[in-house]
């Protein structure tokens, strides 16, 4: 067991980020995103913190949504040019995700791809302190980093020991203003990030038991912030299962996770932009369908597990009403009205292949995928 990161969690912890962020150094790279944190006052709140603390800020600002490898190399020149000492990223997954290949790249003779890719590996890292705006990911607390090349239709996860943060501010208050469906996508990831350990390899009851409990909190805190996004109890709920879903915990005792779900989901993104967490409640249930008859034992434990059902077909019904009572997409054509191409989203996925699944699909079943989900 190992995860180094220190989270400060709960309302107006962000009064301790500047003295944090001074003790790794003085030149500062803030990263961020499109600019909602200048919207709801965050980015005032940060750039406070640093100011106070004398820092010298060089922002990069600009992070997409599936976030592209083109700003991590631009951010990482900027940061190499002006020597930074620390990075701050505040944003949710896709600007935490940037800083963190980010902070390998800068010390690096080399484009960030060639990490992502498994060519290269990082001998150090500038520290990374993040600042949390949106719950889903966990990639607050983990050492993980996801990064899109689209020219070659490639989203890959990454994983080393370097990119956890050093700290991260988890202030619950700071995700009030993320809309419904960001919230929402957001409980659709915590909920898929629990059942890609359920599914990994590897028998540990422990672990299982912690998968259940938090999909069981986001099943009953989910639906009620729904109804009131302004709630920050129910903020904070969803905020603690999400860092608690991808932060290691759930997988203490099995060889790994299966991550075949979410690298389908990568193709969705990749291809017609498709925000992550609506990715997952488009293929999940698909993925369910599929392997009910495959796994019957596991698909029916978690189902027995989160609705006390013995009917697996019932429980995946049941899991899909959750996600469209949320506000998700479960087919593509809910998210997606364009011109999409069924062979080419094979293509991709066969592409794709070596993709972390434990339960490896054939291209044949890769179409059987595709047809439960498309429409
Ligand atoms: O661009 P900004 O202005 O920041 O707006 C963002 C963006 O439009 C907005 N937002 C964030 N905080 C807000 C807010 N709007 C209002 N108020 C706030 N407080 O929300 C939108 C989505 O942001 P994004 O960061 O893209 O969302 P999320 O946190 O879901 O991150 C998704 C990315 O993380 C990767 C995904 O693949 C995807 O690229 N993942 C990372 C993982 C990891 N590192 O462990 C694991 C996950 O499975 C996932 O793959
Ligand atoms: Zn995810």
């Amino acid at each position: 067991m190992y995860n180094p990161t220190r989270v400060h969690f709960g309302k107006g912890v962000v009064a301790g980020l500047g003295n944090t962020v001074s003790g790794y150094g003085r030149q500062v790279l803030l990263v961020y995103g499109k600019g909602s944190i200048k919207a709801n006052g965050i980015y005032d709140q940060v750039m406070g913190q640093l100011q106070a603390v004398g820092s010298v800020v060089h922002e990069y600002s600009g992070i997409k949504s599936n976030p592209l490898v083109e700003d991590v190399d631009l951010a990482a020149e900027l940061g190499r040019e002006k020597g930074v000492d620390v990075i701050v990223a505040v944003g949710g997954g896709s600007v935490i995700d940037s800083a963190k290949v980010i902070s390998i790249t800068i010390p690096a003779d080399h484009g960030a791809w060639e990490f992502m890719e498994g060519r290269r590996k990082p001998r150090a890292a500038v520290p990374l302190i993040s600042v949390l705006t949106l719950a889903a990911t966990g990639t607050e607390m983990n050492k993980f980093a996801v990064i899109q090349d689209t020219a070659n239709h490639r989203k890959l996860g990454y994983g080393h020991d370097l990119i956890y943060p050093r700290h991260s501010f988890l202030d619950p208050a700071y995700t009030l203003s993320v809309n419904a469906g960001y919230t929402a996508y957001g409980i659709a990831d915590l909920m898929a990030h629990a059942m890609e350990l359920w599914f990994g390899e590897g028998d540990a009851p422990l672990s299982d038991r912690f998968i259940l409990a938090i999909m069981q909190e986001a099943l009953e805190a989910g639906p009620l912030l729904m109804k009131e996004l302004g709630n920050y109890e129910l903020r904070a709920r969803i905020m603690y299962a999400a860092t608690s879903a991808l932060n290691g915990f759930t997988a203490y005792g099995k060889a790994k996770g299966d991550w075949g779900v979410h690298s389908f989901g990568h193709v969705l993104s990749v291809m017609y932009d498709v925000p992550h967490g609506a990715s997952l409640s488009i293929v999940y249930p698909a993925w369910l369908k599929l392997m009910q008859e495959r796994i019957p034992e596991r698909v029916g434990a978690l189902m027995k597990g989160l609705f006390g059902t013995d009917d697996s077909s019932e429980g995946i019904a049941r899991l899909e009403a959750f996600l469209l009572e949320l506000g998700c997409p479960v087919r593509l054509a809910d998210h997606y009205a364009g011109d999409w191409d069924k062979e080419a989203v094979v293509a991709v996925m066969e592409r794709n292949a070596s993709n972390g699944a434990v339960h490896k699909l054939s291209a044949e079943d890769y179409r059987l995928l595709v047809d439960l989900y498309f429409s």
